[in-house]
């Protein structure tokens, strides 16, 4: 059997020296734990696609529209792990998945109108929303660090209001971890149909799921269901490509389509060529990587919320279903400012600031997905901060 280690050769200096944003934003005395990129080596597929690329000086202009193989790719991983295998024929090709969700928002509501998410949420929900004169609607999640339960009742309150017509759904869901169960699913379903919402459906951490719970593509739940929902997805954070600007979007009606596709091309961006190739090939081969990948994200699932159970013990936290993000309150602790930023001056740990994910300073967003050795000194740094 192939033995595969994600973390092999990975050392601190190797990860400053990749130039990437999560390594070199913050100090050389800071460990970085913010940013959804992975600190794990390349699958070596990908690695041959991009550097066939470049032997071949293959850099050239693509064609957006005629991405048959990337589309097969997209829809035979999607069914692999999901068992749904939708039609390469309703998918269209992305820059990236925030880009996607721009696109619908701008085409699929008018200004002013409100847009339901699921607070605390991923920044560019909010800032998307706001940016395109849109009204954020918060259906805040019941107690994020807690429980994280979707509020069905104050969804289907929100949804009633005539100006809200569209919903940017998050499963699983960043920050809190949550993989959303088929029966929550199906409730968002009924109001969404009820309501005649449209939805966006970011399933971009469909595969990081754990042991115990399962991803349920949205667009699954039926027919009509499909109809009203666009799929939005990518191999960014499964295979560690968050740089190569290269994401799918899956129609679930043509009338959908064709809303979309009613806008300028380049509104939506051009894909990368090294992007859509690193996808393809790790869609179509990169499936023994990523099973390594899962295990050692999910030992450090266990390390931290041991971690957290024993030395920090006012800080409340859910051990996160899906994603590796770990999203930590420290409202307990009354600290003087937010929790990132007195963690980044006290540890000299950098993670994300829960205020970004909407009225949430008290809490941090802690990336777990880097080596063992470098998650143990971030927790050490930490709970000598703030622990015990
Ligand atoms: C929920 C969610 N959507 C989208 C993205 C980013 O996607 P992209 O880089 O393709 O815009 C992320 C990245 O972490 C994410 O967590």
């Amino acid at each position: 059997m192939l033995v595969v280690d994600p973390s092999a050769g990975v050392t601190e200096a190797a990860l400053r020296a990749r130039l990437g944003a999560k390594w070199t934003k913050y100090g050389a005395d800071v460990l970085p734990a913010w940013v959804a990129d992975m600190d794990f080596t390349l699958p070596e597929a990908v690695r041959r696609a991009v550097a066939w690329s470049a032997e071949h000086s293959a850099l050239g202009y693509d064609r957006p529209e005629d991405q048959t193989d990337l589309f097969r790719a997209a829809s035979q991983w999607i069914a692999r792990r999901h068992g749904w295998e939708p039609d390469p024929a309703s998918f269209a090709v992305l820059a990236d998945l925030v880009q996607g969700m721009l696109v619908a928002i701008h085409g699929f509501s008018d200004p002013g109108d409100g847009v339901i998410v699921q607070g605390p949420i991923y920044p560019p929900f909010l800032t998307g929303i706001e940016v395109l004169g849109r009204r954020v609607v918060d259906n805040r999640l019941i107690d994020a660090s807690g429980a994280g339960a979707i509020d069905l009742d104050g969804l289907r309150r929100l949804a009633a209001d005539p100006r809200t017509k569209l919903m940017l759904l998050c499963n699983p869901h960043n920050p809190s971890g949550r993989v959303l169960r088929r029966d929550e699913l199906e409730g968002i379903a009924a109001i969404a149909e009820a309501c005649d919402l449209t939805v966006v459906s970011d399933e971009v951490w469909m595969d990081v799921v754990y042991p115990g719970h399962r991803h349920i593509p949205f667009a699954t739940l039926g027919t009509q269901v499909a109809a009203r929902t666009i799929t939005l997805t990518s191999a960014t954070k499964s295979f560690n490509l968050g740089g190569v600007r290269c994401a799918v979007a899956i129609f679930g009606s043509p009338s959908l389509r064709a809303r979309f596709d009613a806008l300028p091309a380049r509104f939506r961006g051009g894909p990368n060529v090294l992007g859509i190739r690193a996808t393809v090939a790790a869609w179509r081969e990169g499936g023994v990587w990523f099973d390594a990948v899962m295990r050692q994200l999910d030992a450090n699932r266990q390390t931290l919320a041991a971690f957290v159970r024993d030395r920090l013990p006012r800080v409340r936290y859910r051990t996160p279903e899906g994603t590796y993000l770990a999203w930590l309150d420290f409202e307990a602790l009354g600290l003087d400012r937010t929790a990132a930023a007195y963690l980044l001056e006290h540890a000299r740990v950098a993670l994300n600031d829960g205020a970004d994910f909407g009225r949430a300073g008290h809490c941090a967003r802690l990336n777990f997905a880097t080596t063992p050795a470098i998650l143990s000194e971030i927790c050490e740094r930490i709970a000598r901060a703030v622990g015990r």
